[in-house]
């Protein structure tokens, strides 16, 4: 059947999943863990493009139509590349929100939580210079953060705080989430940056973008979910966090 197909580097783009469930709940969907090549923030530009050139085959291998890159590493990395190489295919990628945070921050001063990858893309440089030219953007790449959240590390409060608190004494009043892994940390992060901060995490953006492009069915069927690793954590990670009871594939390939 036809679906629209999610990948992520991991489980992080289970924000987006989630985002679209709530948007959409008939949408056939098909989600893709790369948690084998997890993470995708150190690595180069071409590995990158190769992963998500991989995982694109195989979701349109099972009826995917329209491709979801929840990762902004990935989106930053490869999105033009998928376009080129998929033209049969239509894709949406994640985007740091800098636009909306340049609109809604009052003091000037926006945080932007990232990976390397996605702080040195042209994307965010674009974006950055489009919209937010009259803002100052207090960026922190995040390694380790991704994998931090992923396994639910001890230290993960410490570490988003090394990341957050820089930004709070620079007079951050809006923090922009540019990792779909992070909003899964999104309680901490509200504990450590307190209620009057806003925190954008564009997911429901994505949702609402996918919306206005899927010309296919609805479904009453539950999301079929694949990673490339072990899947026993992507399992238990559904249950506890989504409540989603499923059997999970295991797709493997090397790269
Ligand atoms: C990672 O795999 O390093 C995180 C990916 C992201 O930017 O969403």
């Amino acid at each position: 059947m036809a679906c629209v197909g999610i990948f992520d580097s991991g489980l992080g783009g289970l924000t987006v999943w989630s985002a679209l469930r709530q948007h959409l709940p008939q949408l056939p969907c098909l989600y893709l863990a790369d948690q084998a090549h997890l993470p995708y923030g150190p690595r180069s530009t071409d590995n990158i493009q190769d992963l998500c050139v991989a995982a694109t085959h195989a979701l349109r291998s099972q009826g995917a139509e329209l491709i979801v890159v929840a990762c902004n590493t990935a989106s930053a990395a490869a999105l033009e590349h998928l376009r080129t190489t998929f033209p049969d295919l239509a894709f949406v990628g994640m985007e740091p929100a800098v636009k909306p945070a340049a609109l809604q921050t009052r003091s000037g001063v926006v945080g932007l939580m990232a990976t390397r990858g996605t702080l040195q893309g042209a994307l965010l440089r674009n974006t950055a210079a489009r919209f937010a030219g009259h803002v100052e953007i207090v960026a922190s790449d995040c390694p380790g953060l991704a994998e931090a959240i992923e396994t639910d590390a001890k230290d993960l409060d410490a570490q988003l705080r090394k990341h957050l608190e820089p930004m709070l004494a620079r007079g951050a009043d809006t923090v922009v989430l540019g990792c779909t892994h992070y909003p899964l940390a999104m309680t901490l992060i509200r504990r450590i940056v307190g209620p009057d901060v806003h925190i954008i995490d564009p997911s429901p953006a994505i949702a609402r973008q996918v919306g206005r492009l899927w010309q296919g069915a609805s479904t009453s069927m539950a999301t079929r979910f694949a990673t490339t690793a072990e899947p026993t954590h992507l399992g238990n990670f559904l249950r506890q966090r989504f409540q989603t009871d499923v059997v999970i594939e295991h797709w493997h390939w090397r790269n």
